[in-house]
């Protein structure tokens, strides 16, 4: 059975995005595949280091996110990435050998130091990012790594790694598979301005928002620009809430109905949204149902996180006891 890695960083709540990009590619892959799902803590420290305050609250919004959208705790490791410590430890053993220049030249490096000026990102830790992410997906030998286009360059270091790890220690053999990047197809989420949506433009619909709060934003999201009075036809193609109702809306006849009523204003963006409404509504009722469940139960969330990292921990284990003896240290 192939083996899978993926983590996310506890930076706050999960959106729409997240669900139609990531977290429905991770549900289908529980089933079979043997899939470790972290919450990497340590990685959101690597840029939040002097704000850590909001952290453990994160991670545990982040764990009931997943829960509710159903990922399966009988049926994947979920865990935090700081209780498994083997994590930190396989860092240390792979940033001896990965050469400065791969993380120097790191587009995503490059770009973050420029993008995020209010934190002074200029640290050590920080130009390790890409060997503890090595480190988590190596730690479980995973053969496929699910995440965005954004990881690209990434999973390619990790693979350049595991190959270095191979070449310098495997005595001709393969201590770590290369792990393949599973570059999923995310479906186009806008937000309710019409951008990419992400927390940090405030205009995210976040999965814990109520129906009422999700109603709100929908009724006042961007839509088509040239379409500026209800009498003007619009382009189903240049409008963000279309993007939202070909992920939300299961009705092709409907769907069939609102594109050619949009293009001959027959309908208005009114009704649109409020279809698009109905069909998030019946989508998000069961997905916060579960997580209220799991949310007012908090030893059973940390008892998800204990049992997560103790699978976890058992895979980590064996793989380090075959890295110390790959480098020859002695063992206890
Ligand atoms: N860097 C990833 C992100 O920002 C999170 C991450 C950390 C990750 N370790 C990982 C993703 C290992 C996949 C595999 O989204």
């Amino acid at each position: 059975m192939y083996r899978v890695f993926s983590g996310m960083r506890p930076t706050g709540r999960l959106h729409l995005g997240h669900m139609a990009g990531a977290l429905t590619n991770w549900v289908n892959l529980q089933d079979n595949h043997e899939c470790y799902y972290s919450i990497v803590d340590w990685h959101a420290l690597m840029s939040d280091y002097a704000d850590p305050g909001k952290l453990g609250g994160n991670s545990e919004e982040i764990l009931l996110d997943w829960l509710g959208v159903g990922l399966d705790p009988g049926k994947c490791a979920l865990f935090v990435q700081s209780h498994v410590k083997e994590h930190v430890e396989l860092h240390m053993a792979l940033s001896l050998l990965t050469p400065l220049g791969w993380l120097e030249r790191n587009p995503t490096y490059k770009e973050q130091i420029v993008n995020l000026q209010n934190k002074d990102l200029s640290t050590y830790g920080f130009l390790g990012y890409p060997v503890l992410m090595a480190s988590d997906i190596l730690l479980y030998k995973a053969h496929k790594v699910p995440v965005g286009e954004d990881q690209s360059a990434h999973l390619e270091l990790s693979r350049e790694i595991a190959r270095r790890f191979n070449h310098l220690y495997g005595g001709g053999g393969e201590i770590f598979p290369e792990p393949e990047t599973t570059l999923t197809r995310y479906p186009k989420i806008p937000g309710t301005d019409g951008r990419k949506m992400s927390k940090s433009y405030g205009n995210a619909l976040e999965i814990a928002d109520e129906i009422p709060a999700l109603e709100k934003k929908i009724r006042t999201m961007k839509t088509d620009p040239a379409r500026e009075r209800r009498t003007d036809p619009g382009e189903p193609e240049k409008c963000p809430v279309w993007d939202l109702q070909k992920f939300f809306n299961p009705d092709a006849a409907q769907l069939g109905e609102i594109s050619s009523g949009c293009r001959s204003a027959g309908i208005g963006c009114i009704d649109c949204k409020k279809y698009l409404i109905a069909h998030v509504a019946e989508h998000m009722a069961p997905i916060q149902a579960r997580r209220r469940r799991f949310a007012s139960n908090h030893d059973e969330l940390m008892d998800i996180l204990r049992d997560g990292a103790r699978r976890a921990g058992e895979f980590a284990a064996r793989t380090m006891s075959e890295v110390h003896d790959a480098l020859g240290m002695l063992r206890p």
